[in-house]
């Protein structure tokens, strides 16, 4: 069974096509980064433009480099949220056309869920109970995945997302935009011990919450007290202090949802899960027993080929949508 993916929720213009929900024929990714880099994020109104220029084209590349036509698609997987709604009003609209003007099965998908079909399309024979870590530019999520594949939100960020912090470091030390990637390659060559940050405290010790603003604020003070005296700045030693705070950080919080919930396997998916500090990291730390599970690289940060994936298992169990179903920006994981 062939199935067209596309997901246009934040500024990737994507669209794939999924065999069988375990082969991707193609993947194409239209990513609109050099039109947002000059504003250090992205804007909402030039991300919808750019995604309606480039919807059509891309969806067709997706069609020829799989060597299929419209005719051959027998079923239409969308995100329909969480995101920007300009941006997934684009691609939910032409999904909508093209399973009503051919007739096929319209399955909307929620990004977050499909950022986590990405984990499971590599290790197909893993089953749940799950903990799962969603951690990506807009979101940070960690969730318990039951034995019926139910969700439930253990916690989720009080104020900047993972990816967030990273963009927003590398914009403080005047790096490049997306921060993540950037920040990771200078880390390589800094002491992740040379400069103390905090790590987040809530008053409830409880609590599963993150949050990344203090520590975010710990480094722009921090360069901002160096410019005042002209010292130079230590970009490496910054990014790979900040980049071992983050990761123990996470990792606090996946141990408190294993010890909460008995569970010895930890899934973890989104853009920022692509860093292999991060992996080898929460690998090497955490006690015997546990498993870690990420997706492969091309397919951690937003593409259409996890929206197709994911697509394919809901038609499987009958959950199609309504051509009636609407963008909903602040879609949630449960
Ligand atoms: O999943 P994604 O493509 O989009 C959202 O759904 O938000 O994630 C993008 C985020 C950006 O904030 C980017 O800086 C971050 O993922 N990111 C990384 C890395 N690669 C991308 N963060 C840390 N290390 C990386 N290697
Ligand atoms: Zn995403």
């Amino acid at each position: 069974m062939l199935i067209l993916g596309i997901e246009t929720s934040c500024d990737e213009t994507a669209s794939a096509i999924i065999k069988d929900g375990r082969e991707i024929l193609s993947n194409v990714v239209s990513s609109q980064v050099k039109f947002h880099k000059n504003f250090w994020g992205v804007v909402p109104e030039i991300a919808s433009r750019k995604h309606i220029e480039m919807i059509l084209p891309v969806i067709q590349e997706s069609l020829n480099k799989a060597k299929v036509s419209l005719k051959d698609i027998e079923g239409v997987a969308v995100t329909f949220g969480p995101g920007l709604l300009g941006s997934l009003l684009v691609g939910l609209t032409v999904a909508k056309g093209i399973a009503y003007a051919r007739n096929l099965p319209f399955i909307g998908i929620n990004h977050l869920e499909a950022h986590l079909y990405a984990c499971f399309f590599k290790y197909p024979h893993l089953t749940p109970p799950l903990i799962g870590l969603i951690i990506s530019g807009g979101h940070t999520e960690l969730i318990y995945i039951s034995k019926d594949k139910e969700y439930e939100l253990l916690g989720s960020t009080r104020d900047d997302a993972v990816g967030e912090a990273f963009d927003k470091v590398a914009r403080i030390l005047g790096l490049e935009y997306p921060g993540g990637p950037v920040i990771e390659k200078i880390a390589k060559k800094g002491d992740p011990s040379s400069i103390s940050l905090p790590l987040s405290h809530f008053k409830d010790n409880e609590t599963l919450d993150f949050s990344f603003s203090g520590i975010k604020t710990a480094v722009l003070y921090y360069v901002e007290d160096l410019k005042r005296k002209n010292k130079p700045i230590p970009l490496e030693n910054i990014a790979a202090s900040f980049q071992l705070k983050v990761a123990e950080m996470l990792l606090k919080r996946i141990v408190q949802a294993i010890n909460l919930r008995g569970v010895n396997k930890v899934i973890v998916a989104g853009g920022v899960s692509s860093n292999r500090f991060l992996r080898s990291f929460f690998k090497e730390k955490i006690s015997r027993g546990v498993d870690f599970f990420f997706p492969s690289m091309e397919l951690c940060t937003d593409n259409a080929a996890m929206v197709g994936i994911c697509g394919y298992y809901k038609l499987k169990e009958g959950k199609t949508s309504p051509l009636s179903l609407d963008a909903n920006p602040s879609l949630r994981i449960i």
